[in-house]
């Protein structure tokens, strides 16, 4: 949409002004003196181009409209295969041997091929009638025979031909111009109308009259929530993360981990119930303060394409360098920051790409220096080795007393070091509890725990005998 739809709507902003102008002033002066030359002979010349105009409606029926629309469509569907095949290549590449995911694409432009055809076979005879009626000769021709008639048996000087042959072919230039104008709108119009569908789409109310949170204390209060009406992912959920605690989120795959933490910096709001900051629901608190409140970790890291002293200071911009570098240590990055080329200057994604486990650190490094009072960490699966691992948690934790940390855990050690555990399956709390106490019992927790543990227990020995560099 913003490469495409924007583009078909320049012309129409920058260029068909201006070219309306000119293509309409020049034909007006000659039309005005042609009046006054002879009005029959001029009424006869403009007679092609009212022929034009006569067919215009031809190509703007319904059918030609749905046309055009589907051919747009279809161009549409050839962008996305082509973004998705580019985004997935290294995908395509260890997979598809057979070619299946060119397929996709393939299908894309057999169908564009199909739509455009159709609409350009519906539109080519009306299209061609309005070339001819506006083509010089065919102009021309209609002049002649009709200046001579007039010169025969109306009593128009031979003279007065003159004017019309020199200046008549001039006055269809307006119907070109306005031919590709019109082109040119109607693309603009179905753009607009998609641009004006995403812009529609309804920001987060914004609180009138802000109120600040009093504390940390976080809770949610019978929070339902689902991306589409159809389907709750959230169903219920009652859950208070006191300050100073560290809440471990498990459960199977799809259960609603991600979303349910999500909700705490406000990417979306619940469909029931709500969220509570410092006994005010999030909807009244202003978004610079939640911000300034819940930072977060993702599990897929994206660093922005700047240094990286840049990256770690993203949310404090004039944070001083040594609380950088102070960050940085405490998520045990700084070493490896000071190996790349320029050290804290390098520019990630130009001059140095870092992994997946490194690029999880910088953000850490961020959120520790942006040091909010609630940190919510989506812990990565391939996070770093179980040294730094657990430096880097204990870094979290002791750096600031009273911080409120929710965390989705996936290994059994940030489990163990939490003080609450939370399983979520299916949408609802299954089971909650402290980790040992859970652990002992036969509760949801332990049966999901204990398969977990057997499905994982030949992955965690094999480190062992690799000590980490
Ligand atoms: N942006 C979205 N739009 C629509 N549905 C979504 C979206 N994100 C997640 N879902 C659906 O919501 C459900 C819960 O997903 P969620 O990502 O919260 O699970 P999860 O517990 O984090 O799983 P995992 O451990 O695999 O990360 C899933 O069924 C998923 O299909
Ligand atoms: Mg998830």
């Amino acid at each position: 949409m913003v490469g495409e739809d924007v583009s078909a709507v320049h012309p129409v902003i920058a260029h068909t002004p201006g070219e309306l102008v000119s293509a309409f002033v020049v034909p007006l002066v000659s039309l005005v003196y042609l009046f006054t030359v002879d009005w029959r002979l001029t009424l006869i010349t403009l007679a092609p181009m009212a022929l034009a105009f006569a067919l215009v409606p031809l190509m703007m029926t319904p059918t030609r409209l749905r046309e055009q629309e589907e051919s747009d469509a279809a161009m549409g569907r050839i962008s996305n295969s082509v973004v998705e095949f580019v985004q997935g290549i290294a995908v395509v590449k260890a997979f598809s041997g057979s070619g299946s995911a060119h397929r996709a694409f393939l299908a894309a432009v057999d169908d564009f091929v199909g739509s455009f055809q159709r609409m350009v076979r519906g539109l080519s005879g009306v299209a061609a009638g309005m070339q001819v009626a506006v083509s010089p000769p065919f102009v021309l021709l209609v002049v002649l025979t009709g200046g001579a008639a007039l010169i025969t048996g109306g009593g128009m000087a031979p003279v007065d031909l003159l004017p019309f042959l020199l200046l008549g072919l001039g006055l269809t230039a307006p119907v070109a111009a306005l031919g590709h104008g019109f082109d040119d709108l109607q693309a603009a119009r179905r753009a607009i109308g998609r641009i004006r569908d995403v812009l529609d789409v309804p920001p987060l109310p914004e609180p009138a009259r802000p109120v600040a949170p009093r504390g940390h204390r976080l809770e949610l209060r019978g929070v339902r929530f689902g991306y589409d009406t159809d389907r709750e992912v959230l169903r219920g959920i009652d859950l208070v993360l006191e300050p100073g605690t560290v809440t471990a989120v498990v459960g199977p795959s799809g259960g609603g981990k991600s979303t349910l933490v999500q909700l705490l910096p406000r990417f979306f709001d619940p469909t029931h119930g709500s969220v509570i900051l410092g006994g005010v629901d999030l909807r009244e608190i202003d978004a610079r303060d939640l911000h300034r409140t819940v930072s977060f970790v993702f599990q897929d890291v994206r660093l922005l394409r700047a240094s990286v002293a840049d990256n770690i200071a993203l949310a404090v911009p004039h944070a001083d360098p040594e609380a950088v570098v102070r960050a940085a240590r405490l998520a045990r990055i700084h070493d490896r920051i000071l190996e790349l080329p320029r050290g804290y200057a390098t520019v990630i994604g130009e001059e140095s790409e870092l992994s997946g486990g490194e690029a999880q650190r910088i953000s850490i490094a961020r959120a520790l220096l942006a040091d909010t009072p609630v940190l919510v960490l989506d812990e990565a699966t391939a996070f770093a080795d179980p040294r730094t691992e657990q430096a880097v948690r204990r870094a979290l934790t002791a750096s600031r007393a009273e911080r409120t940390i929710l965390v989705i855990a996936h290994r059994p050690e940030t489990v163990a070091d939490a003080d609450t555990v939370v399983m979520l399956e299916n949408g609802s709390i299954v089971d909650r509890g402290e980790p040992a106490a859970l652990l002992a019992g036969n509760g949801r927790f332990a049966e999901f725990w204990r398969s977990h543990r057997s499905a994982t227990a030949v992955r965690t020995q094999v480190p062992r005998g690799d000590e980490p560099r």
